[in-house]
This record gives C-alpha cells, structure tokens and sequence, in this order.
C-alpha cells in the first residue's frame, strides 16, 4: 500500500532534524526537511536584494527561485536554482530573516503545494517519508499517521543549538530562539501550534537515540 507519512512539529532546537533523520534512516524512509525550504527561499531574496522586511515584495518574488530538496536522511541536500545551499542558509544572517519571509501567504502557499507533491510522490515510490517543520502536523499533512509535537526545555534547547552552531553564548542562542519562536507562533498564516491530535514529546532529559525509538516504535504501532 501507499507509504507512511511521519510528521513532526517544534520549536527551534527541539531536536526535530536529528531525530527526523534518525527515524527515517531507521526505517528505511524519506526525510523532508522544510525548514530549509523556507531558509533556501530566505536565501534567494536576500541574494536577489528583495527587502524581506517587504511582504509585497516578497510575495511579488515568491514564484521566482528554484527550489529542490533531496530527500536521502543519510546525506539530504537543498538547491537553489541548481547551486547546492547546504551551507549558504544556516547564515546568521538567513536565520535572522526566515521568520519574516516565511510570514508571507505566498511564499507558505508555493512551498506547501511543493509538499504536498513531494510527499505524494515519496507515498507512491517508497515505504514512506518523514517530514519536519512547524506547520506539518495543522497544514501540510493533518492525516499523517503518526504526528508528533517535539517539545525540550529553552535551556535544554539554548545548550543544543549553541553547541550546534559553536558558540559559547548560551544565553544569546536562548535569546535569538526565544525570538524566532515568538515569531513563529504568532504569525496569521499557519503559525506554530501544539493541537490535541499530535502527541506531544517532552526531550530535555532524552537522549537521542531514546526518543528515536520512541518515534520508531510508534510508527510500527501505526503500520
Ligand atoms: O526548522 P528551521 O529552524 O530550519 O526552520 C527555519 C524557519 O522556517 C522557522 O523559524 C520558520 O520561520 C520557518 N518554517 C515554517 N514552516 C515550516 C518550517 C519552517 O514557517 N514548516
């Protein structure tokens, strides 16, 4: 039958790319990581000189850059009008200006269709596909079998990325997550939201590989 489909919702920090593609890789799955669709749209209005502070602008633009996610967990990739921007949008700078653009009921309904394909084709050709973001489990696919809301700590999730990034601020990374996340959450269009239907997983005192498991062991209940 058609693959499974694994969504997984959360703040910054929260964890959600590692245990996506640990799950994804445990099982055999594809992974979609559409935070970097959102950080390769950032990065082609900023390279573009498109104000991202003008959601008409942006909007204008939205249609314009070539988005293409390669969705292999062991070595996922992010194109950008055919340069590879693996790199380019984890930027200082980029993280900065997502929130923003990803604000913008254009740039969400251009990136949403593409998916919402990309999940139907991974449906189509594999045993299924995990997918990550802020929106998956309210927007992007509210019938996935197994919806999860990844939750840690500010600390927990501060000490993470500041570890992630190389810096020794914590205190500067909780400040800067703290930001995107009240951004994030309280945008009009698809905001971040914890609804009833997705399960909620606390992982401040988890390890990795623990709430990998636990991710696995639900999606085997699911098939
Ligand atoms: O997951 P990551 O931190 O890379 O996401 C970058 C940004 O992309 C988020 O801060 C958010 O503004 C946006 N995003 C979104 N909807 C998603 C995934 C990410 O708005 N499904």
């Amino acid at each position: 039958g058609p693959g499974m489909v694994i969504a997984i919702d959360g703040p910054s920090g929260s964890g959600k790319s590692s245990t996506s593609k640990g799950v994804a890789a445990a099982r055999g799955f594809e992974y979609l990581d559409t935070g970097a669709m959102y950080r390769a749209m950032t990065w082609w209005m900023m390279h573009h000189r498109v104000d991202v502070d003008d959601a008409e602008a942006v909007a204008a633009a939205a249609s314009r850059p070539v988005i293409t996610m390669g969705t292999d967990p062991s070595a996922p990739t992010v194109q950008v009008d055919g340069t590879d921007v693996a790199q380019a949008i984890r930027t200082q700078e980029v993280t900065s200006s997502v929130s923003a653009v990803s604000a913008v009921p254009a740039v969400r309904e251009r990136l949403v269709a593409m998916q919402r394909d990309t999940i139907a084709r991974a449906r189509r050709e594999s045993g299924g596909i995990v997918v990550e973001g802020r929106d998956i489990t309210t927007v992007v696919a509210p019938d996935a079998a197994v919806k999860i809301y990844l939750t840690a700590s500010a600390e927990a999730r501060a000490a993470r990325r500041s570890k992630e990034v190389r810096t020794d601020d914590v205190e500067a990374t909780k400040r800067a997550l703290a930001l995107r996340d009240r951004l994030d959450s309280s945008r009009e269009d698809s905001p971040l939201t914890q609804t009833e239907d997705a399960l909620e997983l606390e992982t401040s005192g988890l390890g990795l590989q623990e709430v990998i498991d636990i991710v696995v062991g639900l999606a085997d209940e699911a098939a």
